[in-house]
């Protein structure tokens, strides 16, 4: 007999815990939590200048404003005034600022109007140093915030001499603010002994504690962090929170009184790192058909004044510049460019799908300059399954899936069929043009800092029958606390009720990785197994004892447990077992096997699996605005053996809206003096209800457990599916060339905003004859 019957909970599309608490507005999130009398606010006063030393700071106006309690610079910090791994982030800048925004102190006073009313009453002089603000200056100066790397195999420069066809180009790809619903925001409460608790936004709470320590002069079991959820993080929450729980620390710690420090929505854009923009310029070589001989490729990204997560960022961009496609003779540059701008950081994705765009629109433009349908060069050069299978940096692909998914999708969607429909709709409307893309992907599933493979959970069983779970995976709305949940309900056979996931805590299960790199569900769930099946053997082991009958004829199934020939509650079970002195309470620990990779040679095997999908986009664009909408999406997207389909189909929808966002509408500008000017809804434009297809069609590949012994055979999904808006982007890219010729579609950069599209149909003269089909993919 199985030890359980998994036919619970698993594989069973169930609502998130919380959605009912999300929409009734009942969810407790940071801001939410009841204050101790007497807490303080904080609020920050910042630099107003990209570049420069401050020569004069006076706060005295600062500190006698009303409600003021106490001013805070870096010469209060107890410990060290810095608040990241890579030590390169003061709390508070102390002579040199290196942005706009650039925290350089901090009020306290007794609300949060007096605190920012306050901060705004400072006096600071500076001496403006030159600043330099975009990718194209820090690449003239070699402003670089880490060193360059590159990724090289076989013979790129031969391949490319060689080469049948030869192409060089570029795409621009913006950045991207994270427009989580709850901005950050940290509330620090005094604790015996000099120590505190912070409540923080966060997705790292192990991080945050270690730097909240730090700055406090203080150990990791002086400080705990605690987290039951976040309104969003998108990786936004993987390092900035430290800044605000931090400075909410020093604060409590130093006046014995709680802090709060929530910024605005404001303040949030412009100090607050984001997805970084990239540049990427190529040569390329490639026989008649397209098929890509050699790549030559250079990735530059802005980082911003510090390094934050830029090392990481670019490896992955590196590591993901191959998408879909087998490069033999490959040359990845990658410079990670300073710039006297806020620091960038990790974005849905964390550097993949700025890689993946750049080798999109090598094919993209090799494709056009061939006059053949995208798709058939794409699919020229996807991996093999027993050739042509190991990618630049040595990982043989070993669960290639990719033209099983375009199959489906082609089939699925009526890609051949529409794509005529199209040019002939193309053909008799002068004004309104539409394009059609079918754009695949695949990503890379583990965290390539190896050391963050790790995660642990903390399962207690009362002996009423119910189960508190904790693990040190964060809910940021992607459902991970339902997907643990519902493993440890599977575990035991118990209905989804009877497990509670309390708060990420810093004090239940430390040393915690982010919740990141879209791994969540793969290591918690896999702890918190391990946790409920060390629980489930104990019980096992009792009931075989007890009632005299062997370990195998012990199922937990429905809420009870079938002992040889009876069944009792499992809540009978469990006080019998508390009787006998059982414990009921484990850890649960597990590590991702398989993984390893050499940071100077960038090559090993960084991923345990990788994620694959494609999705099909039609679009239309109005040829006099620029204006574009998307009329229709279908998505075939791989989640391995799904733990819920419903969580994951949100996943997929979300996170495709989000890489649509990115690359139609969400522009960050900053003027000449490096001042980001869309900080609010009113200028920085993300997609909306409205911006959802009409017609989409969002569906799981089936039958495809993954291949790797991961839980309940399930794969990743917070990040790949955000790379499905590809798609979107290379049919505003058709609709162009539709309207005016091959040329104008290449020149379209990201993000394709009405502005942009009007610029590429203007970039070249030349029109193209009306319904100019490109050749039919096969
Ligand atoms: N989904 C929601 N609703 N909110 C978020 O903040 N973050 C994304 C993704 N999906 C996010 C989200 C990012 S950047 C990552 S890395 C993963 O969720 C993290 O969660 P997971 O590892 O549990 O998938
Ligand atoms: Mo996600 S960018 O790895 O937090």
């Amino acid at each position: 007999m199985p030890a359980t019957e998994r036919f619970t909970t698993t594989g069973k599309p169930i609502r998130h815990d919380s959605a009912h608490l999300h929409v009734t507005g009942k969810a407790h999130y940071t801001d939410d939590i009841p204050l101790p009398a007497n807490t303080l606010h904080i609020a920050f006063g910042t630099s107003r200048i990209a570049h420069g030393h401050i020569a004069a700071l006076d706060l005295s106006a600062v500190v006698s404003a009303p409600g003021v309690v106490r001013v805070f610079t870096a010469a209060d910090v107890p410990g060290d005034n810095n608040y990241s791994p890579a030590h390169d982030d003061p709390i508070f800048a102390d002579d040199l600022v290196q942005y706009i925004g650039q925290p350089i102190f901090a009020v306290a006073a007794t609300s949060y109007e007096a605190a920012r009313r306050a901060a705004q009453r400072a006096g600071i002089d500076y001496s403006p140093l030159p600043a330099i603000l975009d990718i194209r200056s820090a690449l003239v100066a070699e402003s670089y915030v880490l060193p360059s790397k590159t990724l090289r195999r076989g013979n790129p420069e031969q391949a490319l001499a060689q080469a049948e066809r030869r192409l060089q180009g570029s795409i621009e790809m913006g950045g991207q603010d994270h427009f989580y619903l709850e901005g950050q925001v940290a509330v620090a409460i005094p604790q015996d002994h000099g120590g505190v608790l912070v409540h923080s936004s966060t997705q790292h709470p192990s991080e945050i504690q270690h730097m909240v320590g730090r700055a406090l002069g203080k150990q990791a079991h002086d400080v705990v962090i605690q987290c039951r959820r976040m309104g969003g993080g998108f990786g936004g929450k993987e390092s900035q929170p430290a800044l605000f729980a931090c400075a909410a620390a020093i604060v409590a710690t130093a006046t014995g009184r709680p802090a709060k420090l929530r910024i605005d929505r404001d303040t949030d854009m412009i100090m607050t790192g984001k997805r970084h923009d990239f540049l990427a310029e190529y040569d390329v070589g490639f026989d008649a058909n397209g098929r890509i001989q050699a790549l030559d490729l250079m990735l530059a990204s802005r980082c911003g004044y510090s390094a934050d997560l830029s090392a990481p960022v670019n490896d992955r961009a590196m590591f993901h510049a191959d998408n879909a496609y087998y490069l033999e003779h490959v040359n990845i540059v990658s410079h990670r460019c300073k710039t006297h701008t806020v620091s960038n950081t990790a974005f849905r994705g964390f550097g993949g799908p700025q890689g993946m765009m750049a080798i999109e629109a090598v094919i993209d433009d090799i494709a056009r300059h061939l006059g053949k349908d995208p798709l058939t060069v794409r699919r020229l050069n996807y991996y093999g399954i027993d050739e042509r299978n190991v990618t630049p940096y040595g990982m043989p692909i070993e669960d290639n899936i990719l033209n099983l998914i375009t199959d489906q999708l082609v089939s699925s969607s009526d890609y051949l069929a529409r794509r005529q429909a199209i040019a002939k709709f193309n053909a008799q409307s002068p004004v309104v043009k539409r394009g059609i893309a079918l754009t695949p992907l695949k990503f890379g599933i583990s965290f390539t800092a190896t050391q963050f493979n790790q995660a642990g959970a903390l399962i207690h069983v009362y002996t009423d029958g119910t189960i508190l779970l904790n693990h040190g995976g964060t809910e940021m709305g992607q459902g991970l606390f339902t997907k643990v949940a519902q493993v440890v309900a599977s575990e035991f056979g118990l209905p989804l009720a009877k497990v509670r996931v309390s708060a990420t805590d810093t004090s239940k299960v430390p040393n915690t990785s982010a919740t990141a790199a879209s791994s969540g569900s793969d290591l918690n769930g896999k702890a918190a197994q391990a946790a409920a099946v060390a629980i489930r053997e104990r019980l096992i082991a009792f009931a075989s004892d007890y009632y005299n009958v062997p370990a195998d004829a012990v199922c937990f199934h429905d809420g009870n447990v079938t002992i040889g020939r009876q069944t009792i509650s499992f809540t009978e079970l469990v006080q019998q077992a508390y009787h006998a002195r059982i414990s009921l309470s484990s850890t649960g620990y597990y590590r991702t096997p398989k993984i390893h990779y050499d940071q100077t040679t960038l090559t090993g095997r960084p991923f345990l699996y990788f994620a694959y999908g494609a999705a099909v986009t039609e679009v239309a664009i109005d040829t006099l605005t620029g204006e574009h909408r998307m009329l229709r999406v279908d998505v075939l997207h791989d989640v391995g053996q799904s733990i819920n389909p419903a969580l994951d189909i949100g996943q997929i929808e979300g996170g495709f809206l989000q890489g649509a966002g990115w690359l139609t509408c969400e522009e960050l500008w900053w003027d000449s003096k490096g001042e980001l000017k869309t900080h609010a809804p009113s200028t920085y434009k993300i997609p909306a209800i409205g911006d959802w297809p009409s017609d989409a069609r969002i569906r799981l590949l089936q039958d495809s457990p993954n291949r790797e012994n991961t839980i309940f055979r399930s794969k990743a999904v917070g990040e790949p599916p955000f790379m499905l808006a590809y798609s979107v982007f290379y049919a505003l890219r058709d609709a162009v060339g539709a309207a005016a010729g091959p040329a104008a579609a290449t020149a379209l950069q990201a993000p394709a905003t009405p502005e942009a599209v009007l610029r590429a149909l203007m970039a070249c003269e030349t029109s193209a004859e009306p319904g100019e089909a490109a050749e039919v993919a096969v």
